[in-house]
């Protein structure tokens, strides 16, 4: 890990013991692509429902190994599940047997999740639902084949099944490798205008990706201000630009650049891009 990163690495928890204790001890154990301090927002958020009653399972698209799936699913209640849903063919057959491995050396016992062997192109509305026992989606991450089709299905799939105060939570945004794959989220918006992209996390680094996460509009506010003030520190303040609204984002080293203006050499105006109204 570089150097730079070490100190917000260790520096940033969820609030819920058991995902803290994973956390600190297992999280980059386990192999995977998600950042830590994403986990660590979600398992907040994850816990956060729980406080308000907001019930209703975990559902991964693209599990890996599990790293960030073992993070979401210890916040669950006794009474929901996680559902974890990949090919587990890549980069080798051996990854379903190791997947299980890491959520039993984690915590994560048989009975609190399932794993689910299948490409989720070929999964119907109605097949998720069964796997879900009809239950409701609190957290829906995914993550798995990163083309505009695959990641429009999964959208839809979540969409279907989301509680009507969850969170799709949505891997590999505005990622170097993935440059257009945003263009699904938008056409996803466009299609779902109650939908609110209600924070963008930063990445970590080029394999640690930013995250988008999506709720319906009447609950932005309600996730917004508890994430505002637990995480403050980690707030960039000009936050992001979504053109019909302003949205929540949170980088694991805010800053603004600096900028001397050339009327007033020795005044900063501190701007992000230069882009946005001058000060
Ligand atoms: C980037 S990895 C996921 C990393 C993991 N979520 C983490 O945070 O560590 C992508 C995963 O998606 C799976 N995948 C790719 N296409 C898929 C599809 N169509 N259906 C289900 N899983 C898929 C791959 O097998 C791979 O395990």
């Amino acid at each position: 890990m570089p150097k730079c990163c070490e100190a917000f690495v260790l520096d940033i928890a969820s609030g819920h013991p058991a995902i803290d204790r994973y956390l600190a001890d297992g999280y980059e154990q386990v192999p995977g692509m998600s950042s830590r301090f994403a986990a660590a927002i979600c398992g907040h958020l994850i816990h956060r429902q729980s406080a308000l009653g907001i019930s209703g399972d975990v559902v991964e698209i693209g599990t890996f190994e599990g790293r960030f799936f073992i993070a979401m699913a210890l916040g669950l209640a006794a009474d929901e599940k996680a559902l974890g849903i990949d090919v587990f063919d890549w980069p080798d057959a051996g990854v379903l047997d190791r997947f299980l491995t890491n959520c039993e050396t984690h915590g994560l016992f048989p009975d609190r999740f399932t794993a689910s062997k299948a490409n989720s192109r070929s999964i119907s509305v109605e097949d998720l639902r069964r796997k879900l026992a009809n239950r409701k989606s609190r957290f829906f991450h995914i993550d798995g084949n990163h083309s505009h089709e695959s990641l429009s299905n999964d959208l839809a799939l979540a969409h279907a099944v989301l509680h009507p105060q969850g969170i799709v939570c949505i891997d590999d945004m505005l990622h170097p490798g993935y440059p257009t794959l945003v263009t699904a989220v938008l056409d996803y918006l466009n299609q779902a205008p109650q939908m609110r992209v209600m924070c963008i996390i930063d990445r970590e680094d080029i394999v640690a990706a930013a995250k988008f996460l999506i709720c319906p509009a009447d609950v932005v506010e309600l996730y917004q201000t508890d994430l505002l003030t637990t995480f403050a520190r980690f707030h960039f303040v000009l936050g992001a630009d979504m053109v019909d609204y302003s949205t929540l984002v949170l980088t694991p080293t805010p800053r603004l650049a600096e900028i001397r203006s050339s009327k007033s050499p020795d005044a900063r105006v501190e701007r992000a891009d230069g882009i946005g109204d001058a000060e």
